[in-house]
């Protein structure tokens, strides 16, 4: 897919989602971000960048640990996200919290003037994973740490087929990438291509909890990154792809109940 599409479609996409995202994303994701900020080791004065910052799931706990002597650098493509951080920042007077829209392949900040680099489960939307994930380190200072969350190999994350569901529907691909970086050692090498050293990276299953097929519907579609092609569904296509994903997901319900399999892969690496 061209990537200025690719950008467009997540742009306008996570806009969307970010009403919906924490109501259905921040207990699945809880697992992978707690891993990413305990092997982030924060502490009280540091600054830290977090990239592709959604509502602030990973931004808010790293602002606590940096404390009022730190700052946190929030930054993401949409809009309505950053706003969003921006206002829960202003709501809890966090004056050391400040939130930018900014894209992951081209951060508008100085070199070497962070401590710390996250990226929570943004780097499978980027179209240059590389890339951002050199931009990471650029505005690392030396010895400074990168930590990366992405989701896991494809043959390990149940939901998956929510992908070729949309795309079927679709023009073009939504997110064509989307698990190669937590496919086999990947992270890892693209981390050790933008120069990062020191690389240490876990695999952590993790199954995604639903308490009924519209929770596990909402998930996917109105709250994830295919929000924007469903957004322009009609009625009939919206429930034939919901029909579809369930069907698709059917090996992991239990009564209305679903626990679907899932993975993320986690790496910590440094400057
Ligand atoms: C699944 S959310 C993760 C949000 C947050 N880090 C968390 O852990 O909850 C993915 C985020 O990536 C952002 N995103 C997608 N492409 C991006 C890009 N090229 N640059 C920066 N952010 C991007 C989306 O806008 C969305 O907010």
């Amino acid at each position: 897919m061209d990537a200025r599409l690719q950008r467009r479609v997540q742009r306008y996409g996570w806009d969307k989602a970010a009403a919906y995202y924490e109501q259905y994303w921040s207990r699945q994701l809880d697992p992978a971000q707690r891993r990413l900020l305990m092997l982030a080791e924060l502490k009280p004065g540091e600054r830290v960048l977090d990239v592709a910052c959604g509502t602030g799931l990973v931004t808010f706990p790293a602002a606590e640990a940096v404390g009022p002597s730190g700052s946190v650098v929030a930054t993401d493509l949409s809009d309505v996200m950053v706003a969003r951080v921006g206002e829960e920042a202003g709501r809890r007077k966090l004056s050391h919290v400040t939130a930018q829209r900014m894209d992951a392949e081209a951060l508008d900040c100085a070199d070497a003037s962070f401590d710390a680099a996250l990226c929570a489960l943004g780097l499978m939307y980027v179209p240059n994973p590389l890339q951002a994930v050199a931009e990471m380190r650029r505005v690392l200072r030396p010895g400074g740490r990168a930590v990366v969350a992405v989701w896991g190999s494809r043959d390990r994350c149940g939901w998956a087929e929510i992908f070729p569901i949309v795309d079927r529907r679709v023009a073009s691909e939504v997110c064509p990438m989307f698990f190669q970086l937590g496919t086999g050692d990947n992270l890892r090498h693209v981390l050790e291509h933008a120069g990062f050293t020191g690389i240490d990276v876990v695999r952590l299953p993790s199954p995604l909890h639903y308490e009924s097929a519209e929770a596990a519907c909402g998930a996917a579609f109105a709250g994830g990154p295919v929000a924007l092609a469903y957004s322009r569904f009609d009625d009939a296509t919206r429930e034939a792809a919901e029909a579809e994903y369930l069907a698709s997901i059917e090996p992991w319900r239990d009564g209305d109940r679903y626990e679907v399999p899932g993975e993320f892969v986690i790496a910590r690496a440094r400057r």
